[in-house]
């Protein structure tokens, strides 16, 4: 030891300041943090708590149209956005079925009618020709149009993308149908 007199007491009373400043400290927080009390409870209980909560939904269930967009819809915008169809279908002409069926023609032709594709039943029970509108729809969110169907896409949430890429698949026919 160095000989000061103190030097034991100097060592207790720096262990007992600090011991005392950590005592304070989870004082005060415990003070300071208070839980955050709810104004009504999550799950109401019983018959006469508050249930009425209006659901307000903004906009409309279904996708935007597309009509208005056709006309101007670019080609080569849509031909970048079939990449994320590319995985599952081919759409040139004689292309082949990869998972989902070969587009040629699919603008304005059968619906789930492609020789040696197995569709889906919902699909496959669906009669008429791929309208611009259905189209619409479908690639907005395909089980809304098509319950049940086997294409495994979330969908194009954007109108524009979505008329650009129909844009892009309309002239792959042998007689392209009239934009609307
Ligand atoms: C994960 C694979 C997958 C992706 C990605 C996908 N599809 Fe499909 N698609 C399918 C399958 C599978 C079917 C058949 C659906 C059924 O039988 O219910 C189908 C059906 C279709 C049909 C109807 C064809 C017919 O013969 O009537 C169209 C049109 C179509 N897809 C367009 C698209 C477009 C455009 C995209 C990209 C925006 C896309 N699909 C992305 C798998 C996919």
């Amino acid at each position: 030891m160095n000989g000061d007199p103190l030097f034991l007491n100097k060592v207790i009373g720096s262990v007992l300041t600090a011991g005392l400043i950590a005592m304070t400290a989870g004082f005060i927080a415990h003070f300071s943090y208070h839980p955050q009390m709810l104004d009504q409870p999550v799950y109401a209980i019983g018959g006469n708590a508050p249930t009425t909560k209006t659901v307000t939904t903004s906009g409309p269930a279904g996708p935007e149209p597309i009509t208005g967009l056709l006309a101007s819809a670019d080609p080569a915008k849509g031909e970048k956005l079939f990449k994320k169809c590319a995985a599952c279908h081919s759409y040139a002409k004689g292309g082949p079925k990869k998972v989902g069926p070969n587009l040629w023609n699919v603008v304005g032709g059968a619906r789930g009618a492609r020789d040696g594709f197995k569709y889906s039943g919902t699909m496959k029970g669906m009669s008429g020709k791929w309208t611009f509108a259905d189209l619409n729809t479908f690639l907005y969110k395909p089980k809304m149009l098509v319950k049940g169907t086997k294409m495994n896409f979330a969908g194009f949430k954007k109108a524009q993308d979505r008329a650009d890429v129909i844009r892009f698949l309309h002239p792959k026919s042998d007689s392209p149908v009239k934009l609307p």
